[in-house]
């Protein structure tokens, strides 16, 4: 490991275990009932003083009259806002090294925007986060056609994903902190998918100031799952301009190289001496106009980094992320494999985000923590699916720090 990267790493390994052990186990064992085990060692994961239960106000309506509601929830230095509609984190403030918040989280002011746009903003992707190739995939010798929406292929679960659903939303507040439980049940054969997926997603903010997502799904038929969230960060704040200057570490030492549709080609391939290393942290724009054939095909980095730990029980650090200027910072644990780094190659300037400002190329990143891209069609790819009886789990966990 270089010098540099056990220093961004470094120093967090210790909160985290103890963020994903003890928060953990008290939060699912308070929620059962069955927390003795879990008492004592839980005070460290109980929310600051003042955790409050989360509260709702309106966000306007769906065309067909709806409601959708916006959740404020705040605990241990963070702020955020999420939509029952696609779960969305709709605003996500952290303070700097002087205490100043800002909302690091690109998004809309209305429920509009977020009807006309495709770029999922925060939103909770599902029910198979990134592409699947034309759409379609064979399992148990079934051939299912999912519909198509970008390019040949179908990304993020189909025109009708996850994130353009209601969840239904539970606040809670308890030793592991202060948070919702967002549910929701696609039917089978919805967007494609066989199976009726019955999905449970917990958000936690704990006290520590780490963001906690839980996913949790089971099926009554065999399909394919891969939940991720689409948080797009600018760690200078939303509409402050682009992240190229933001530092990036990934502890992978391969990516999934793509096709000309941003599909994987099934390699694992080195990213050492290529602009893909991001093993010892550096600027995320530092390589990004190199003349290089995958950047090509993506306008910028929109790719999947293989973690060098593999699929774990519990989270491991990953990838840290920062902004020199403000000194925002912030840390991924994840159970998940890898994760999708999109440099915001999309944005063209035709959105207005939440604070009146224009998002242009590289306004912002995402970090979509997940199993690989086309898994179903991908035999050497870590299996996404998922059957009667197996319960899907995974969890990533943000850790802010200024
Ligand atoms: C995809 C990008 C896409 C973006 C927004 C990312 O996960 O890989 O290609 O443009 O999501 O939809």
């Amino acid at each position: 490991m270089s010098t540099s990267r056990r220093n961004i790493l470094a120093g967090v390994a210790g909160t985290v275990a103890a963020t994903a052990t003890v928060g953990g186990t008290a939060h699912a064992a308070d929620r059962t009932g069955t927390g003795s085990a879990a008492t004592g060692a839980a005070d460290a994961g109980r929310p600051a003083a003042g955790g409050r239960t989360p509260t709702k106000e309106p966000f306007g309506k769906l065309p067909d009259g709806t409601g959708v509601d916006r959740w404020s929830l705040e605990n241990g230095g963070i702020r955020m806002k999420v939509l029952s509609y696609g779960g969305t984190i709709q605003s996500l403030e952290i303070p700097d090294r002087f205490g100043r918040y800002a909302n690091v989280s690109l998004g809309y002011d209305t429920i509009e925007e977020y009807l006309a746009g495709t770029t999922y903003f925060g939103a909770l992707i599902g029910r198979y986060g990134n592409r699947i190739a034309k759409g379609q995939f064979t399992l148990d010798g079934t051939t299912y056609q999912l519909p198509v929406n970008d390019g040949p292929n179908s990304l993020h679960g189909g025109t009708q994903g996850f994130d353009k659903r209601i969840w239904d939303i539970t606040p809670f507040v308890d030793r592991s902190g202060v948070g919702l439980v967002l549910e929701y049940v696609s039917a089978d054969g919805e967007m494609g998918y066989p199976g009726t997926l019955t999905v449970r997603v917990t958000y936690t903010l704990t006290a520590d100031r780490t963001w906690r997502i839980e996913y949790e799904a089971t099926t009554d038929k065999p399909t394919v799952v891969n939940l991720t969230n689409h948080t797009y960060f600018n760690l200078a704040g939303e509409g402050s301009g682009d992240i190229y200057g933001h530092e990036l570490t990934l502890d992978a030492a391969r990516y999934t190289p793509i096709d000309a549709t941003l599909i994987p080609t099934g390699e694992l391939a080195q990213v050492r001496g290529t602009p893909f290393d991001f093993r010892a942290g550096k600027p995320v724009g530092r390589d990004i106009r190199t003349g290089n054939d995958q950047l090509h095909k993506a306008q910028g980095y929109d790719h999947n980094w293989v973690f060098d730990k593999g699929s774990t029980d519990e989270p491991k650090l990953v990838a840290a992320l920062r902004d020199p200027e403000s000194g925002r910072a912030l840390r991924i644990a994840t159970t998940e494999p890898g994760v999708q780094f999109y440099s915001g190659n999309f944005l063209d300037g035709t959105l207005t985000g939440t604070s009146g400002r224009i998002y242009r190329q590289g306004d912002g990143l995402a970090l979509e923590t997940q199993h690989f891209p086309d898994s179903p069609n991908q035999p050497s790819f870590p299996s996404t699916v998922l059957r009667p009886g197996e319960t899907y789990r995974t969890t990533t966990e943000y850790l802010f720090h200024a």
